[in-house]
C-alpha cells in the first residue's frame, strides 16, 4: 500500500492522469503502477529493451493483430483509453448536442490547455487547440504580414502542405519562397545550420524548420538553426508534426516563434486533433486562419473560432496526455528510437540492402528509410503487405527514394523481427 501510495505521490504530479475521474486511472493505474515498479531500478537503455515492461504499453493498444502496421508516421491508433474517452463524450454530445458540447464539454477545453501546456512546458495562454499540424501551421503562414519581395527560406523536403500555403502566398503576394535542398541522412549540425544561414539576404523574413522530415526521419537542430535565424532578426516556425510526443522536449527548447503539430501522431490522441503554439508577443500579430472578432487580439483564443467541430475528439486529447505523462517522454523517445535501430541494424548487413536514415540518435528516432537495390518503393511496399502483411509506405519525393517503417510503442519485437526476415527474403531474391 505504502508503496502504491509513493508511486500515486511520484505521478501525482503527471497533469491528472491518476486523478479519480481519469479513465486512465480505472483502466491502467494498476498495471502501469506493477510495471514501472518491475524496472525502476534499471537504466534507461535497459528500460527501453525490456519487453515486459513494454508488453503492458502495447496491451493498452487495440491493433490488428492479423497485420503488422508499419506506417505509424502517418497517423497513430490511440489506445484504448484515449478511443473509449472519445466514444464517452461522443454518446453525452448526442444525448442533447447543443447543450452538452456548448454548456458542458466546452468547460473542458480550458483544463485540456493546462494539460497541453504542462507537457509542451510552456505558458498555457500561448496554446490553441485545433484539428491538426496542416490547420496550425498553415494559420501562422497566411496568418504573417508579409509583403511583396519578403524572404522565406524553407526546404524541399518539407511538408507538401505547408510548401503549398508559402507557394500561394508566393503566386498571390508576390513573396519569395526559397528551398534549400538537402541530401539526407546528414549527421552535421554545421552543415545544416550553414546552408539555412547561407540563404539569408536582408530580405529574408522567416525560416520554416521541419523538426522531423517526414520523409525519411532526419531529425534537424531546430535550436541551432532558430539560435543562427535569431542572431539575422529572423522569425521560426517549427513544423513539430512528428516530433511533439515523440521526442524528450519541451517547446520553449527550440527558441521559435510559431510551432504547429498534430496530436495524433506520435502522441496517439484522437485522428483530426492538433495544436498551435506562438509565442505570448507574437500572438497579436498574426491574423487568425479563419475569422474572429478581435483578429489582432492578443488572445490565443482567437485561433480557436472553427465553427462546429468535434468536441468528443478534443476532449479525448486529455487522456491521450494522460497516457504519453505515465510512460514519461524520455522513456517513450528511449524505446521507439531502440525498436527504430533493432530491426535497421540488423537489415543494414544485408546485401542490396541500404538504409536511408541515420543511426546517430540526434539525427533520427522512430522514422527510418530502407530500400533494396532492384526495387521500387511501390515494390517493396507492396511486397511487404501482399506476402506478409506488413503496412508500410513507399516513399518517392525529391531526392528520396524509398519505404518508410516506422513503429511505435505498442509495435513488438516479433513484428520487426518478422520486417527484418521479410526483407532479408526479398534482398536475397535480388541477389
Ligand atoms: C512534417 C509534417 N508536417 C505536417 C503534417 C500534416 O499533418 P496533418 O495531416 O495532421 O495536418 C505532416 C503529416 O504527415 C507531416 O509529416
Amino acid at each position: 500500500m505504502n508503496q502504491r501510495r509513493a508511486f500515486l505521490q511520484k505521478m501525482g504530479a503527471i497533469a491528472g492522469a491518476f486523478s479519480a475521474n481519469s479513465l486512465f486511472n480505472q483502466l491502467h493505474a494498476a498495471n502501469f503502477e506493477s510495471a514501472q515498479a518491475a524496472v525502476q531500478h534499471l537504466s534507461a537503455d535497459a528500460i527501453a529493451a525490456d519487453e515486459d515492461y513494454w508488453s503492458v504499453i502495447q496491451q493498452a493498444y487495440t491493433v490488428n493483430a492479423n497485420f503488422v502496421n508499419l506506417n505509424n508516421g502517418g497517423v497513430s491508433p490511440s489506445p484504448r483509453v484515449v478511443q473509449e474517452a472519445v466514444e464517452r463524450y461522443n454518446q453525452l454530445t448526442n444525448q442533447g448536442p447543443s447543450y452538452y458540447m456548448w454548456r458542458i464539454l466546452d468547460q473542458g477545453r480550458e483544463p485540456l490547455r493546462y494539460k497541453l501546456a504542462e507537457m509542451a512546458g510552456c505558458n498555457t495562454e500561448e496554446i490553441a487547440i485545433n484539428r491538426n499540424a496542416t490547420e496550425a501551421l498553415n494559420t501562422v503562414i497566411f496568418g504573417l504580414d508579409l509583403k511583396a519581395g519578403d524572404e522565406v527560406i524553407g526546404t524541399k523536403q518539407d511538408y507538401p502542405n505547408m510548401i503549398q500555403a508559402w507557394k500561394q502566398r508566393e503566386m498571390r503576394e508576390g513573396i519569395v519562397y526559397k528551398q534549400l535542398n538537402f541530401q539526407f541522412p546528414i549527421e552535421n549540425d554545421a552543415e545544416i545550420v550553414k546552408a539555412f544561414e547561407n540563404a539569408i539576404t536582408p530580405k529574408t523574413k522567416i525560416i520554416h524548420i521541419t523538426h522531423i522530415i517526414n520523409w525519411i526521419g532526419q531529425i534537424l537542430p531546430a535550436r541551432k538553426i532558430a539560435d543562427m535565424a535569431k542572431s539575422h532578426g529572423i522569425e521560426v516556425i517549427v513544423d513539430g508534426a512528428h516530433s511533439f510526443g515523440l521526442l524528450d522536449y519541451q517547446i520553449p527548447d527550440l527558441n521559435c516563434d510559431y510551432f504547429g503539430t498534430s496530436l495524433h501522431k506520435f502522441l496517439s490522441a484522437p485522428i483530426g486533433s492538433g495544436m498551435l503554439w506562438i509565442r505570448k508577443e507574437k500572438i497579436g500579430k498574426i491574423w487568425p486562419l479563419l475569422c474572429n472578432g478581435d483578429p489582432k487580439g492578443t488572445d490565443i483564443r482567437k485561433f480557436e473560432t472553427l465553427g462546429t467541430r468535434s468536441f468528443p475528439i478534443e476532449q479525448g486529447i486529455g487522456e491521450a496526455v494522460n497516457f504519453q505523462m505515465a510512460i514519461g517522454g524520455k522513456r517513450k523517445e528511449d524505446r521507439i528510437r531502440y525498436l527504430k535501430n533493432y530491426w535497421a541494424k540488423k537489415v543494414a548487413e544485408v546485401p542490396k540492402v541500404k538504409i536511408h536514415t541515420s543511426f546517430k540518435p540526434e539525427y533520427a528516432c522512430a522514422i527510418c528509410g530502407v530500400s533494396i537495390d532492384g526495387m521500387t518503393p511501390g515494390e517493396l511496399d507492396g511486397a511487404l503487405f501482399n506476402t506478409y502483411k506488413i503496412h508500410t509506405v513507399g516513399i518517392v519525393w525529391e531526392n528520396i527514394s524509398c519505404v518508410r517503417i516506422t513503429p511505435h510503442v505498442y509495435t513488438r519485437i516479433q513484428d520487426l523481427d518478422k520486417l527484418v526476415k521479410a526483407i532479408t527474403e526479398l534482398a536475397d531474391k535480388k541477389k
